[in-house]
């Protein structure tokens, strides 16, 4: 089971074989997939010989295969985890029963609006990334920047073949549909705001993977919780791989706050001017871009009090972040949750209906988990004797859905008067002037072990590969 059939024109660990009106509607898909690749994928990339990894089982040991592939030519596929034997939903109204393999009539709705709300990020951030090739700092970051790329066209992968397989018609259509929005375009936009956003520079790549891939992550996290289990099993295996985006996120930011704190120390500054004329991206640029991608990506979590959500998960569709290790009833018909809201003009705690509340339940889960890289941020800085610190913003900060986005909040959590705001915001998010200054420092850097002056080289090159290794090879 879960091995890898790759004598398939698609790539399988699902037996597509054996259902032929399923594997003729995908391959049918798939050329159009590839055009979409080719018109919206890596800019100027496509005969570039990438050093990339490939799936091969879902075992978690042995699961990748490295080696060098021109990216039209990636072996996307549809690849599950196994099944779990006897597993039983373990949250809502149907808790006790045996999973779905099919979709209940009653839900089939709101269970494809889940999966295609999920599947229009996976090529929207594969848009969004698109010309940062152009200006990659070096080879080992430009091969990351496409193994994040090709891992979330597979991701696109896993939820076109739930449509295919389980949505008939509507299915169908709505695969199209997936390769017909464009991030950020008006006519026809990706569907949720963080998704139509640029990602003009590395910087940005990087806090986004951070930051962005992490909602990634609990979105995946609380889909893998489901009572269908194909869609449990689907969203286990796109874990493993968004695992390392936030990696590339990471190590990204820490690798540029490296570089900054070394030029800090040799200069014996912290004056922002001086700084930049260095060539690197001083501290509190850093900071507004990262208030700027962390408020934008809590958005994704959506309102803090949603009927919606309650539905899910009452519905067995969509679990909470580890829902098995929670200790309580698992159906919170009783259950309250503490949320934040804005009443005349002032920020409130309020107790309601934890069901109403889970988008805010997960939206908490996940700043905890965001928090624990930023400290990991500042322990370099540290390390290096400086005193600045970075941190994430307050909740209610530069926040566009829920009751928070009524309210002008600075990033400490004070109201502020909408003039206190317009006096400050240079202060606390990306002005043109950094965007400039950043994109400024933005130049190609393809030379083997060599990197941009903003941003150091890393602890360690990939798969045991030296740092000066030639990750890609252009022809
Ligand atoms: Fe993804
Ligand atoms: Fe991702």
């Amino acid at each position: 089971m879960s091995g890898i059939d790759y004598q398939e024109r698609i790539p399988n660990n699902v037996d597509l074989a054996s259902d032929r009106t399923l594997k003729r509607a995908l391959e049918h898909w798939q050329p159009n997939y590839l055009q979409w690749w080719r018109d919206m994928g890596p800019e100027g990339a496509h005969d570039l010989e990438v050093y990339l990894r490939t799936a091969v089982s879902v075992d978690p040991q042995g699961w990748a295969q490295f080696g060098f592939v021109k990216m039209p030519e990636y072996r996307w596929g549809i690849f599950l985890n196994p099944p779990v034997p006897e597993r039983r939903i373990h949250f809502g109204d149907h808790l006790g029963e045996p999973v779905w393999q099919e979709v209940p009539g009653e839900y089939r709705n709101l269970l494809r609006r889940l999966i295609v709300t999920q599947g229009d990020t996976e090529p929207a951030s594969v848009e969004q990334q698109r010309h940062l090739g152009a200006t990659c700092p070096s080879l080992y970051d430009l091969r990351n920047l496409f193994q994040v790329n090709v891992e979330e066209g597979r991701h696109l992968w896993a939820m076109v073949y739930l449509l295919h397989k389980y949505f008939g018609r509507d299915g169908r259509e709505e695969a199209e549909a997936l390769l017909e929005r464009r991030s950020g375009e008006t006519d026809n936009p990706r569907l949720l705001e963080a998704f139509n956003e640029k990602t003009p520079d590395w910087l940005s790549f990087f806090m986004f993977t951070y930051f962005t891939d992490r909602d990634g992550k609990f979105q995946l996290c609380a889909l893998a919780e489901s009572a269908f289990d194909p869609l449990a099993r689907t969203t286990r295996f796109m874990l493993t791989e968004e695992a390392h985006h936030m990696f590339v996120g990471e190590s990204g930011v820490g690798r540029i706050i490296r570089r900054t704190c070394e030029v800090m120390r040799e200069l014996g500054t912290d004056e922002p001017d001086k700084i930049r004329a260095a060539g690197v991206i001083d501290l509190p640029t850093i900071q507004r871009y990262l208030n700027f991608h962390f408020s934008v990506t809590i958005d994704l979590f959506g309102s803090d009090q949603s009927s919606n959500a309650a539905t899910f998960y009452t519905s067995g569709l969509k679990g909470r972040f580890e829902e098995g290790k929670r200790q309580d009833d698992h159906r919170l018909r009783e259950a309250t949750y503490r949320i934040l809201e804005a009443r005349d003009g002032r920020l409130v705690e309020r107790d309601v209906p934890m069901l109403n509340a889970l988008n805010e339940v997960l939206r908490d889960d996940y700043i905890r988990d965001s928090i624990g890289g930023v400290e990991r941020w500042n322990r370099i800085i540290e390390k290096q004797g400086l005193p600045f610190r970075l941190k994430v913003p307050h909740k209610a900060f530069n926040r566009r859905i829920g009751s928070l986005a009524d309210l002008k909040v600075s990033p400490e959590g004070r109201v502020l008067s909408p003039r206190e705001w317009d006096e400050k915001v240079h202060e606390w998010l990306p002005t043109e002037q950094d965007r400039a200054f950043v994109a400024s420092l933005m130049g190609r850097v393809i030379e083997p072990g060599k990197f941009a002056n903003w941003i150091a080289p890393p602890m360690v090159g990939i798969n045991g590969k030296p740092i000066d290794f030639e990750y890609v090879r252009f022809a």
